[in-house]
């Protein structure tokens, strides 16, 4: 699908890969039309899309994905007279996101996961009467196939055995999506990738809270042994990666993103901790915060991703190499540390509470 003169209806936007997502999008397709549909919970933002927010070809609407009439209105036509084309391209990014949180409470993954996952698909679906030229890409992550042991990687056809709430409310959401492809033969694409690391990224995920607890001279919590092992991908590849997706990937079809960049957290804790404490030239050693705490319940040991499919399909490969990709990382939050001090004390929130009273129904 060609990516100009398109209207984008992005979900989560407002969130970490989200708002790098658009800010590349706009950048690369200014004939496109794009509209943000995220309802601010604590990991949206709006002020990381401040550089972008009074362009003409742009719309932020805040609502949850699990509202029916107002996804209606957006597929129906209703905002039409608003100035707001129907989108004929849906990149769903729009979830809970952390499953720290899920192992506390696993209902808001059900909802914002699943359930709005399903809302989107059966109002585009009925909406989008001729499904040619039109596509609903789910993006979804590599934790749904579970873990790893010290070999391996996953590939597009590993059995999904998801071990956490999160993983598993979006194995659901993969699912359905599958579904509306076998079922209805909706225009549908489910990208699956590993973490990404990079700027506006919430300091809950372990990259952006070690930089956060070093600043501020916090302990740098290590689940169990710090042996588990992550791919890493800088964001703006895995948002290159879904524009190449939505350019030349096959409807119906599962791609796996990934980084070839494994690292055990307590390795890539430790080099932060080095990189951090030469930027600053402080008289301290960073290292001496690391305290290793009770491990997470069902912790996957390692994640890694055969990305080969995407590779020769889609002419993607990641552009950032780690060393660069983390000290620009570093260097963003360095610079951002206003940023940080807000997210961090929901000061955004209040403002937003008051500001947007209520979804557009
Ligand atoms: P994030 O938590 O930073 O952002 C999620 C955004 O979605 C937030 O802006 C939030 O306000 C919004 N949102 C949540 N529930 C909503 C609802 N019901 N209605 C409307 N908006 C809602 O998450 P992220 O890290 O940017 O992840 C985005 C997507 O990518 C998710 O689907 C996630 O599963 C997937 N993913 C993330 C990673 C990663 O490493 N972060 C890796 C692979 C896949
Ligand atoms: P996280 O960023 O939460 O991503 P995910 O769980 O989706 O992979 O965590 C990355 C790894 O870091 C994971 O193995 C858990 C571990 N971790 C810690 O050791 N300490 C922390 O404080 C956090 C948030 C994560």
């Amino acid at each position: 699908m060609n990516l100009d003169n398109r209207t984008i209806l992005v979900t989560g936007g407002a969130g970490f890969i989200g708002s790098n997502f658009i800010l590349n999008f706009l950048k690369n397709h200014q004939q496109s039309y794009l509209i943000n549909l995220d309802d601010l919970s604590y990991a949206g933002n709006l002020k990381n899309l401040l550089s972008i927010e009074d362009k003409p070809n742009y719309k932020f609407i805040k609502g949850n994905i699990t509202n029916k009439l107002l996804i209606e209105k957006i597929f129906s036509g209703k905002l039409e007279s608003k100035g707001v084309p129907v989108p004929d391209l849906v990149v769903h990014f729009a979830a809970e996101s952390h499953v720290d949180r899920s192992i506390n409470d696993s209902f808001p993954f059900i909802q914002s996961n699943v359930v709005g996952t399903q809302v989107l698909l059966d109002t585009a679906k009925k909406y989008w009467e001729n499904f040619d030229d039109h596509l609903f890409v789910h993006v979804s992550t590599d934790e749904v196939y579970g873990t790893l042991g010290k070999e391996g990687c996953f590939t597009e056809s590993s059995y999904i055995q998801p071990n956490s709430p999160y993983s598993a409310s979006k194995a659901g959401s993969d699912l359905l999506v599958r579904s509306y492809y076998e079922t209805f033969g909706f225009p549908s694409i489910i990208t699956r990738c590993s973490n990404n690391y990079g700027p506006y990224q919430f300091p809950e995920k372990l990259i952006p809270l070690i930089i956060n607890n070093i600043l501020n001279k916090r302990p740098l919590p290590i689940y169990g042994k710090g042996e588990n092992i992550r791919d890493w991908l800088y964001v703006t590849d895995h948002c290159d990666a879904i524009e190449a997706v939505v350019s030349t990937g096959r409807i119906g079809e599962v791609y796996n993103i990934g980084g070839n960049n494994e690292w055990k957290n307590i390795d890539i804790v430790e080099k932060i901790c080095e990189i951090m404490d030469k930027k600053m030239a402080w008289d301290f050693n960073s290292k001496e915060l690391i305290t290793f705490v009770s491990d997470r319940l069902g912790h996957d040991m390692r994640y890694a991703i055969d990305a080969n499919k995407i590779k020769n399909e889609c002419n993607w490969e990641p552009k950032y190499q780690f060393p660069e990709g983390i000290d620009s990382t570093i260097d963003w939050y360095l610079s951002n540390k206003k940023w940080l001090e807000d997210v961090t004390s929901g000061q955004y929130q209040l403002y937003y509470d008051a500001f947007y009273q209520k979804d557009l129904d």
